[in-house]
């Protein structure tokens, strides 16, 4: 094959990004930014010609500019071949959803590698989250193409600056595709981060542990919390408390209705599966998911503590992302939280600052407000379900008034209860007593 044509005499290696979603875009603008030529392929010819038109079209801080400035090096394309001719290192970023049997769904990474010539000495670079085993089989089967692992630890609201700083880079590959993996590797040097070169399985592995551990922490607080409930202790001391025990650390820490997002509910369930179909009972997982269930249901019984039946009561919910600075429903919380106010005859009424188009026919029968006050308007009860900044800067007092009943469950603790309660709010947190303030 022909060397690639795409560096323009940079010296820089050309990129090549397969999937133009939220990691593929990232990923391009993110190495445009560094000076690379980036050639990112999608099959959605609309996305493509938007992006050629420099819109970005997902909520991700930062992002919309980084490609906007780098528009030059980015080239945007539906077609393998033009990505093929211009770049030797291609980044698969396609998405792998969780089938019916909770499986990852792997057709995307399969058409992918159909993609690829014969012989070809590309080397496949795979972002997108595979079972461990995914890896060495594709490996096999390429003929001379090399494969390297290099899992994606992006958050969502923070990627360019998590890409930008990572914690560390993880590159797995065969002993015979060093080359390759250094190459890799020598694209995230400038990063700073710590390079973690290992073999293919153990790279997948380390994405689906890492999601997995940082998942438990969350259903581990979020049933301290529940205990601090009904001890009279407040979760919030307990975790800084925890956090200052450098084995333990601060992150991940926080109690809440629940996680959510395209990565933690697939990534447990996942690694649970795959622990299954080889013999082994991943108990703690198991639980690590069910404990995530019933908390996003708690807050049903807070309400109820407070008003009685629900049947006709108008319940706000302030955010419905799954989580601040995206408009990602995926897995969030609110889908299951309006799904039971419905259940138990509940009017709810709704306002999220970017995610209430992505949600609108997710929640059939809610009621979507242009503000969070007009969400709140005659409303016998407040839940935060998401912690967006702007919901701090809400005249609780003017809303206090507002509201059929001034009642509020914050579901991330992310609201200032004393101030609240000289609006003359009830507040009740998640694991604190009622009364005590934010912790944040
Ligand atoms: C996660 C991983 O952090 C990232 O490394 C991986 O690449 C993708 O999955 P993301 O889903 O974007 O990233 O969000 P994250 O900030 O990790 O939060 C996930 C969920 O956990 C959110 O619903 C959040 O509200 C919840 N969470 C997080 C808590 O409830 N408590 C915490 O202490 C932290």
């Amino acid at each position: 094959m022909p060397e690639p044509t795409g560096n323009r005499g940079t010296g820089k290696a050309p990129v090549g990004v397969i999937g133009a979603g939220w990691v593929g875009l990232v990923t391009a603008a993110c190495f445009a930014e560094l000076g690379h030529e980036v050639y990112a392929r999608d099959v959605v010819s609309e996305k493509v010609e938007a992006l050629k038109r420099g819109e970005v079209g997902i909520h991700e801080p930062g992002l919309a500019e980084l490609v906007q400035r780098n528009r030059d090096r980015l080239h945007f394309t539906t077609r393998i071949e033009e990505v093929l001719d211009a770049a030797r290192l291609l980044f698969v970023c396609v998405d792998t959803p969780p089938t019916y049997s909770g499986d990852a769904d792997l057709s995307r990474v399969r058409a992918v590698v159909e993609d690829l010539p014969a012989a070809s000495d590309h080397v496949l670079v795979m972002k997108s989250t595979v079972p461990p085993g995914t890896g060495e089989t594709i490996r096999r089967e390429l003929g001379g193409s090399g494969y390297v692992s290099c899992p994606e630890f992006l958050k969502e609201g923070t990627a360019v600056e998590d890409f930008m700083h990572p914690d560390r880079v993880v590159v797995g590959a065969a002993p015979e595709h060093s080359a390759s993996a250094d190459a890799v590797a020598a694209l995230y040097e400038p990063l700073g981060g710590e390079i973690v070169r290992t073999d293919i399985s153990s790279a997948e592995m380390i994405k689906l542990a890492s999601n997995a551990y940082l998942a438990t922490r969350i259903s581990f607080i979020n049933e301290i919390a529940n205990v601090c409930e009904e001890v009279g202790a407040d979760v919030g001391e307990v975790a800084r408390g925890m956090g200052l025990d450098q084995r333990i650390g601060p992150s991940f820490l926080r109690p809440g209705i629940g996680f959510g997002g395209s990565c933690f509910p697939k990534d447990v369930s996942a690694l649970k599966l795959l622990a299954g179909n080889s013999g082994y009972h991943f108990q703690l997982l198991n639980s690590v998911i069910e404990v995530n269930e019933l908390q996003k249901r708690r807050v049903v019984s807070k309400l109820t503590r407070h008003l009685g039946s629900l049947v006709g009561r108008r319940i706000a919910l302030l955010g419905l992302a799954f989580k601040p600075e995206t408009d990602d429903m995926r897995e969030a919380s609110s889908l299951v939280l309006s799904a039971r106010l419905r259940g138990e005859g509940a009017e709810v009424i709704a306002f999220d600052p970017v995610a209430m188009e992505n949600a609108r026919d997710l929640l059939p029968g809610v009621e979507m407000r242009d503000t969070a006050l007009e969400a709140l308007e005659n409303a016998d009860a407040a839940v935060l379900v998401t912690e967006w900044p702007e919901f701090r800067e809400i005249e609780w007092a003017r809303a206090a008034k507002r509201m059929n009943r001034p009642l509020i469950i914050d579901g991330r603790n992310f609201l200032d209860a004393e101030l609240l309660e000289a609006s003359g709010f009830v507040c009740e947190g998640i694991g604190r007593p009622t009364g005590s303030s934010g912790t944040e």
